[in-house]
């Protein structure tokens, strides 16, 4: 097993090795046999007691948390959330996101820590204006918001936005400095019909048609069958997707994005299950719907990177 004894940064940034990506599926491959890459942190020296070491990654990006409140809450919810998870202690190597009702986004922003970043729900095509009900790119960086989550399965298949009108979107906000959680997944009959993968891959084609660079965009694998259901993708099932995925963009964009660009898995993501999930190879975190409006529970699955941690 090699261990690297160079230092390292206190950011937790995945080592990916060079072949994974050719790799055949991991589906059959256990935690443990991914274990082949570890790295010890500065500290540690052979007197010391044993290393932590890290569990390679896939992808090279930070493992990232994203917690979507969709419509929910009120004021006072929402200031107790946030007082929630401002005293949370959360691991220093993750991004952590929120996403707000767009209606409270100053309200969270004006009295949330620094450390949680802040994203909206959904964003307009292009420059404000004429556009009743919509809410602009521009004013979302006038209140602070740093991401915004397109593509969601219940802006897809709920409000009826497509491919195009998505990718549009994603575009829009990249070009104006707005990282872009871009979500994808198949519903519960393209999954039993086989399709899972076509559905991905034409969604994340629709994406990679418009957007000029992969450099601000995480992609949220959201199977629409676990999405509010309490019906979880097993780890296995999340993984499979995540590789495939991660192989589309190595053919169809290119081997440096496929490799640093964040895939994270969401659909009924708890306090109890996300370790296991988050031991998969190429999960590189979360989005989560209902257990984000726990704050306890919410730093139980940013801090769910540890479990990518091993002792040496
Ligand atoms: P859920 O929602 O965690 O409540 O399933 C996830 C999402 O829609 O992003």
């Amino acid at each position: 097993m090699a261990v690297v004894s160079t230092s390292l940064t206190s950011q937790f940034s995945g080592l990916r090795r060079s072949s994974k990506l050719d790799r055949s599926p991991p589906a059959a491959q256990s935690f443990t046999q991914h274990v082949n890459a570890r790295v010890c942190f500065s500290s540690c020296s052979p007197h010391q007691k044993p290393c932590r070491g890290v569990v390679s990654m896939a992808g090279t990006g930070k493992f990232f948390v994203g917690g979507n409140w969709k419509c929910n809450g009120t004021k006072d919810s929402i200031t107790k959330l946030v007082s929630d998870l401002n005293s949370a202690t959360l691991e220093p190597d993750v991004d952590v996101i929120v996403a707000p009702p767009f209606v409270y986004i100053d309200q969270v922003k004006n009295s949330i820590t620094p450390r949680i970043e802040i994203a909206s729900q959904n964003s307009w095509t292009g420059k404000g204006g004429a556009f009743t009900g919509e809410i602009s790119v521009e004013q979302l960086k006038d209140i602070g918001c740093k991401w915004v989550i397109l593509g969601h399965s219940e802006r897809r298949h709920v409000i009826g936005e497509d491919d195009q009108f998505i990718g549009k979107k994603a575009a829009y906000a990249l070009s104006e400095g707005l990282g872009v959680i871009a979500c994808i997944g198949e519903l519960l009959q393209e999954r039993e019909a086989g399709k899972t993968f076509d559905v991905c891959f034409q969604q994340l084609k629709a994406y990679a048609d418009a957007v000029p660079s992969w450099d601000n965009i995480v992609i949220a694998y959201e199977p629409v069958w676990a999405i509010g259901t309490g019906k979880v993708a097993t780890p296995q099932q999340a993984q499979e997707v995540h590789v495939a995925c991660r192989d589309w963009l190595k053919k169809n964009v290119s081997a440096e994005v496929a490799s640093k660009t964040r895939i994270i898995y969401g659909g009924s993501v708890n306090g109890g299950n996300c370790a296991e999930l988050a031991k998969q190879e190429d999960i590189d975190g979360f989005l989560v719907g209902g257990a984000s409006l726990k704050g306890p529970e919410f730093a139980t699955i940013v801090n769910s990177v540890i479990s990518k941690k091993v002792a040496a």
